[in-house]
């Protein structure tokens, strides 16, 4: 079982975060779940569900969700001492970018992404933001450069998509790939395709 923190902040795509999270909790990971104050208000309006329908959905399924305040600096995510295996922040907003490329904590999210920097563990965004700008793509770059992974969620059309479903799938399925979690969702060149 693996142990991963999920951010989900304010930019659009609150489905790709719902759908990861419900992904995991059934493959039997752990999951530290924190959200932005406009990640909540970004998941209300694009989902017609409140965080806390939400989460007593995550819960009715799984013992293994855990629920963090982006306030609570006192959470156990804040400090490198609590041992997890990755952080990923999907979708992640151009400003939580740009505070974690500035190494800005001043939230649970923030300060939860630079223990995983300083730590040397994982950390996986799930950028979404069009078109970027040359400030947006420097953060990235800065970001890339110590070794997160950027992942926007790209539609792959050479797997043929013929719904919204298969492409959150196909996102969905590259992110647990990169997390080396063997998903239903993960496609080999040449072996899964037609
Ligand atoms: C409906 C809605 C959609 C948004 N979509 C995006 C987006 O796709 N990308 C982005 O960078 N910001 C987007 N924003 C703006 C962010 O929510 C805003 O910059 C916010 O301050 C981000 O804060 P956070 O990262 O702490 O959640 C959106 C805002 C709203 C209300």
């Amino acid at each position: 079982m693996k142990k991963i923190i999920v951010a989900i902040t304010g930019a659009s795509g609150s489905i790709l975060a719902h759908r990861f999270i419900e992904t995991l909790l059934s493959l039997g990971h752990e999951v530290h779940l924190v959200v932005s104050q406009t990640g909540e208000a970004v998941c209300a309006y694009e989902l017609e569900l409140s965080m806390n329908q939400i989460v007593s959905g995550y819960q009715a399924s799984s013992g293994h969700i855990f629920v963090h305040n982006n306030t609570d600096l006192f959470a156990p995510i804040s400090s490198g001492s609590f041992k997890t295996d990755a952080m990923v922040i999907i979708p992640c907003s151009m400003g939580t970018v740009s505070k974690v490329a500035q190494g800005g904590s001043d939230s649970l999210i923030t300060r939860a992404a630079d223990v995983m920097l300083k730590e040397n563990r994982r950390l996986i965004l799930i950028p979404r933001e069009s078109p970027l700008s040359s400030i947006h793509l420097r953060n990235m770059l800065r970001l890339s450069n110590m070794g997160v992974t950027i992942m926007p969620p790209m539609p792959s059309f050479y797997n043929k998509p013929k719904t919204l479903e298969d492409t959150i799938n196909d996102s969905i399925g590259r992110i647990l790939d990169s997390l080396e979690i063997e998903n239903p969702y993960s496609k080999v060149w040449g072996v899964t395709h037609a």
